[in-house]
C-alpha cells in the first residue's frame, strides 16, 4: 500500500512516501522547468557537425548561472557535468567530452536545473546535419511514446497505465523499451518516489493523485532492449549497438489531467526544430 504526504510537512529525503504539492509549489516547479525548457530551445542552433558535447555542457552551466540556477547533475553521486549527452547507441547518462559531433549523429541532451529548490528535469533529441530515415523514425516514435504515456495521467489512473501505453505503442512500431532506467518523482528532490516504469500493465503500480509531480522519460531502441553500463560507471549503451532515443518531461497531476512543466516555449517537439 502506498503512502502520500503533503510536501510541506515531509522531510526533504526519499523515504518512499509520495509527496503531494499544492498550487503554489506547482508554480515553483513550473519556473525551474521553464528555465530547463528554454535552455533546451537555445541549444538548437549549437547542435551542428563539429561541436563537442563539452561545449554543450559549458553552455548549460553558463545559462543556468546567468539565471540563478544550478545543474542538478553537477557533483550528483560523483557525476561531474552539467548535463547528459547521449549520442547514437548511448541510451542515457552519456558524459560530455571533447569529441566533436558528426553529420548523421542523433543526440539526447538531458538537463535538470535547480531553481529556488525546484528541479526541472527534461530531455530532447537533436539531429546533427542529415540523419538516416530509421533514426528519424526512432525519434518520432520515442516522442509519441512519451506523449501517449502523458495522456494517461489523471487522478485515479495508475503508473502501470503509463507504462502500458508506452510499451504497447513502441513495440507496435517494432521498437523496444529499455527496462533498466525509469522515470521518477521530482520536485524538491531530483529523484524521489515513485518510480515510473515505461512498460507494464494497466491498473498495476501506484495510483495517481492530484499534486503528484514526476518525470516520464522513455528510452526506446531500434534493436533489442538490453543495455550495459561502460567502465566509466555512467554511460549506458545498447548491447547490440542499435540506435537509442529518449524524451523526458516533468509533469504534475491536476484534478483533470496533468500540467507539462517542461513544454518548449518555442513549441519544439521533434526535429527539425524550426
Ligand atoms: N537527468 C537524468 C534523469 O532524467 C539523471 C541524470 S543523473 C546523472 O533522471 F548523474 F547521470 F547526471
Ligand atoms: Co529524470
Ligand atoms: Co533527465
Amino acid at each position: 500500500m502506498q503512502n502520500y504526504i503533503q510536501a510541506k510537512s515531509a522531510p526533504i529525503k526519499n523515504t518512499g512516501i509520495i509527496r503531494l504539492y499544492d498550487q503554489e509549489e506547482f508554480e515553483g516547479m513550473r519556473r525551474a522547468s521553464q528555465l530547463t525548457a528554454t535552455c533546451l530551445d537555445l541549444l538548437v542552433p549549437m547542435i551542428v557537425p563539429g561541436v563537442t558535447t563539452q561545449e554543450i555542457d559549458d553552455f548549460v552551466f553558463k545559462f543556468g548561472k546567468e539565471h540563478g540556477a544550478a545543474p542538478a547533475t553537477l557533483n550528483y553521486r560523483g557525476y561531474t557535468k552539467s548535463c547528459c549527452t547521449s549520442v547514437n547507441h548511448v541510451v542515457c547518462h552519456g558524459i560530455p567530452n571533447d569529441k566533436p559531433l558528426r553529420d548523421g549523429d542523433i543526440v539526447n541532451i538531458d538537463v535538470t536545473y535547480v531553481l529556488d529548490g525546484w528541479h526541472g528535469d527534461s530531455s530532447r533529441m537533436y539531429t546533427v546535419g542529415a540523419i538516416k530515415r530509421a533514426a528519424e523514425r526512432l525519434i518520432e516514435v520515442t516522442y509519441e511514446a512519451l506523449m501517449r504515456g502523458i495522456a494517461e495521467v489523471r487522478p485515479g489512473a495508475h503508473t502501470g497505465d503509463i507504462g502500458a501505453a508506452i510499451q504497447e505503442y513502441a513495440e507496435g512500431e517494432r521498437c523496444s523499451v529499455v527496462r533498466d532506467f525509469c522515470g521518477h518523482g521530482v520536485g524538491l528532490l531530483f529523484h524521489d518516489a515513485p518510480n515510473i516504469l515505461h512498460f507494464g500493465r494497466r491498473g498495476e503500480g501506484v495510483e495517481l493523485r492530484a499534486g503528484m509531480i514526476f518525470t516520464i522519460e522513455p528510452m526506446i531502441n531500434l534493436g533489442r532492449p538490453s543495455v550495459k553500463v561502460l567502465n566509466d560507471g555512467w554511460t549506458a549503451v545498447t548491447r547490440d549497438r542499435s540506435l537509442s532515443a529518449q524524451y523526458e518531461h516533468s509533469i504534475g497531476v491536476t484534478e483533470t489531467g496533468c500540467d507539462i512543466f517542461t513544454l518548449s516555449p518555442a513549441g519544439y517537439t521533434v526535429p527539425p526544430y524550426i
